[in-house]
């Protein structure tokens, strides 16, 4: 995976640190857990996934020109929290997937009781992991709420109800009409803000809390974060439209056979492109203020819409 271009040397530290930082907090808990508990937090944490949540964290922290060890406990608690959303989401009560990460998925190689737990156990390891970091308050609290925010009703796990109730209603035996009232586009969009855009934009905004930004400079980031935030939910979509299995390390071609409520089921491949462009533009304007400290999140933005898997 190549995020950023081979000139880019200070770089190789934000691509490699997260990794590594993850690898050590799991350590520390595997002594004191149920080994078949932790085989399956380590197979899924350290697993080859992007981990674009930490690098954006970081990011965001170079571009304030802080210390990028300040926002290490940040960054891992992001990845601990996507991750855990990944485990459910592959769950045969979810979107039922049986590869992640070009693996079989948690529950598939281990079973699905332990996948729950697997999940469950990153919840409180993602905040242990902001309050055991170098960060002191009013930092620290406001971090924890921001993600808080991000990963709960308001944020993800809203957005993957709504996800979930756009397909096959009927099965699911839902009384309410849960917004069905809405046209399907702002649907569409509250549920891409809310499951994808919600974590990503607190990516970014854990990045400059822990830099200490000031209201202006986490202003302009976070609408950099929700513009990629929504940008990369719609690639996702394309993705599974447009490319392989192979490439993208899970299962494609599934979203529109069941049911799922798509930017390409909605708007249609071109559009959805397009509509993408536009937010990648939207956040790189967002980027104006910064110098060319903010080069690496103008890269990921960019690459957001290159992306292949
Ligand atoms: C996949 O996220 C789930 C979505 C939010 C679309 P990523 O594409 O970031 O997955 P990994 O972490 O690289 O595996
Ligand atoms: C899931 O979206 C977003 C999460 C919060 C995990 P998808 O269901 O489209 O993600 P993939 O395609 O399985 O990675
Ligand atoms: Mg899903
Ligand atoms: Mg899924
Ligand atoms: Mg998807």
């Amino acid at each position: 995976m190549r995020l950023f271009g081979s000139h880019a040397p200070c770089r190789n530290v934000i691509i490699s640190e997260p990794y590594s930082q993850l690898r050590l907090r799991l350590d520390r808990f595997a002594q004191e857990s149920p080994k078949r508990l932790a085989d399956a937090l380590e197979y899924s944490l350290l697993a080859p996934g992007k981990r674009l949540r930490p690098v954006l964290c970081l990011l965001a922290c170079e571009t304030l020109g802080a210390n990028l060890e300040q926002a290490l406990g940040n960054a891992c608690a992001l990845e601990m929290i996507h991750c855990y959303s990944l485990i459910h989401d592959d769950l045969p009560a979810m979107d039922d997937d049986d590869l992640r990460r070009g693996r079989p998925t948690c529950h598939r190689q281990f079973d699905e009781a332990t996948a729950i737990l697997a999940g469950d156990a990153l919840q409180p390891m993602a905040f242990e992991s902001i309050l055991g970091g170098r960060l002191e308050p009013p930092a620290l609290v406001e971090s924890c709420q921001v993600l808080a925010w991000a990963a709960g009703i308001r944020g993800m796990v809203g957005g993957q109800m709504d996800d979930l109730l756009e397909e096959n209603r009927s099965q699911m035996q839902c009384d309410e009409p849960n917004g069905i009232e809405e046209p399907p586009e702002k649907r569409l969009d509250s549920i891409h803000r809310r499951k994808t855009g919600a974590m990503i934009e607190a990516s970014v905004i854990l990045g400059a809390i822990a830099a200490n930004a000031t209201p202006e400079c986490r202003t302009a980031l976070a609408k950099y974060g929700r513009g990629i935030g929504i940008a990369f939910q719609i690639v996702d979509d394309l993705l599974d439209v447009e490319s392989t299995r192979e490439k993208t390390g899970k299962a494609t071609g599934k979203d529109a056979a069941r049911g799922k409520l798509t930017f390409p089921g909605v708007y249609g491949i071109t559009e959805s492109r397009q509509m993408a462009n536009r937010w990648v533009a939207e956040s790189l304007a967002a980027l104006e203020p910064f110098n060319h400290q903010a080069e690496g999140l103008r890269q990921i933005a960019k690459y957001i819409l290159e992306r292949h898997s």
